[in-house]
């Protein structure tokens, strides 16, 4: 397998750490991007080989992508690079991965679910933060109440957001709310509901967000409505609500210019101490009309458990150990797949009591 995998994007910040974990567990694989100087730098670094090119280069497929058996994006916003190299992908059957969490995207690549069967190859998204480990999580809690019509997720990052992320938002945030609605993807506003949630070490509040689970969690448990919240700090879930009242003003410039400018001049992302001391919980609740069940996942920090999901989903493809096709992480590996990352717990939620499962 040494050499089968390109990473794209692999000297951003979250590219960086898996190719960190790529090395660590013994692999080389192939740096790529559209930086050169960026890409000799970690060359130097790692000593891994890389190549230059912009995703509109016309060869794309037939001299540049063609060696390898799996492309790894890591290059995001994933609006602006998903489709081009994933198409490039699935008509050279070379499996296609990335670490998104934009439910346009999972709904752009889950059409090409019937090309990739034809061709024999897999096209993932969400093998990060951003599906993984709530998919598996929702998959499961169907799997304990099969009858649930509804899915309301809660994710509370516990630590700070990379740059890139950031970025990502807002031009999601631009687009305003979405929530799956009777199987539908139905607008709604920013910030248009909010709840107090217990994970457990803290009461936080939660605010409504159109994340990638609104189509992942769909096209793995077939559940109809689907919502999901972030976890936010008092002062940024009154700030978001106003930006969902006033979102035509706020989306336009100079507002939007000013936002922008803002996330330019944040960290890169967390840095290593506050990755190892970090920690993520992910709430889940399924119920029908009568009935409900809640779950609790207990996850290392966000960024370091994307690149160990990352590395490791793209090994397992690229040993054709999935079925060729569209996927997300739990119809690729199971609902129990997440378990078997460290630090990861999981409980069922029994009045004011946690159940470890
Ligand atoms: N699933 C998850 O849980 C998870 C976790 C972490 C990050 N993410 C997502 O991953 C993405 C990257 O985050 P990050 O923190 O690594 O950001 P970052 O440090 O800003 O890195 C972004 C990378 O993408 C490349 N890139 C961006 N737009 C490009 C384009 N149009 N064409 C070619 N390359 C392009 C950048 O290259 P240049 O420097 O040349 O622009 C850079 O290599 C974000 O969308 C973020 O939301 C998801």
């Amino acid at each position: 397998m040494q050499n089968d995998i390109l990473v794209y994007g692999s000297y951003g910040f979250t590219g960086n750490l898996t190719v960190d974990e790529f090395q660590r567990r013994g692999l080389s694989v192939t740096l790529a991007g559209r930086n050169e100087d960026k890409l000799k730098q970690q060359s130097e670094k790692t000593g891994l080989p890389y190549l230059v090119f912009e995703l509109n280069t016309p060869e794309l497929t037939t001299i540049i992508i063609s060696p390898f058996k799996t492309v790894l994006n890591c290059a995001g916003p994933f609006r602006y690079t998903s489709l081009r190299l994933a198409k490039a992908c699935v008509n050279s059957s070379i499996n296609y991965l990335n670490v998104t969490g934009e439910f346009a995207v999972i709904e752009q690549l889950s059409l090409l679910d019937k090309k990739a069967q034809q061709n024999g190859c897999v096209v993932l998204p969400g093998a990060g933060f951003d599906v993984a480990p709530s998919d598996c999580l929702i998959a499961f809690a169907q799997n304990k109440f099969p009858g649930a019509r509804t899915i309301r997720l809660c994710l509370s990052l516990g630590g700070r957001p990379s740059r890139g992320t950031m970025r990502t938002s807002l031009s999601q945030f631009k687009e305003g709310g979405v929530i799956r609605s009777r199987g539908l993807l139905t607008p709604v506003r920013i910030a248009h509901k909010s709840y107090k949630i217990d994970f457990r070490d803290k009461v936080r509040t939660c605010v409504s967000i159109p994340w990638g689970d609104i189509s992942s969690a769909f096209y793995s448990t077939q559940i109809p409505n689907i919502e999901v919240y972030m976890a936010m700090p008092n002062r940024f879930a009154r700030l978001a609500k106003l930006a969902g009242l006033f979102h035509g003003i706020v989306k336009r410039k100079p507002f939007s210019s000013f936002l922008a400018s803002w996330v330019e001049r944040q960290p890169e992302g967390p840095s290593l101490s506050e990755r190892e001391k970090g920690g993520s919980r992910i709430y889940v609740t399924v119920n029908d009309i009568t009935s409900r069940k809640s779950f609790l996942l207990k996850t290392p920090e966000a960024y370091t458990l994307t690149a160990q999901i990352a590395a490791d989903a793209a090994i397992r493809v690229t040993a054709d150990t999935v079925k060729p096709g569209f996927h997300t992480p739990s119809t690729a590996f199971g609902m129990n797949y997440i378990m078997k990352f460290k630090g990861v717990e999981r409980h069922e939620l029994v009045r004011g009591k946690r159940n470890r499962l």
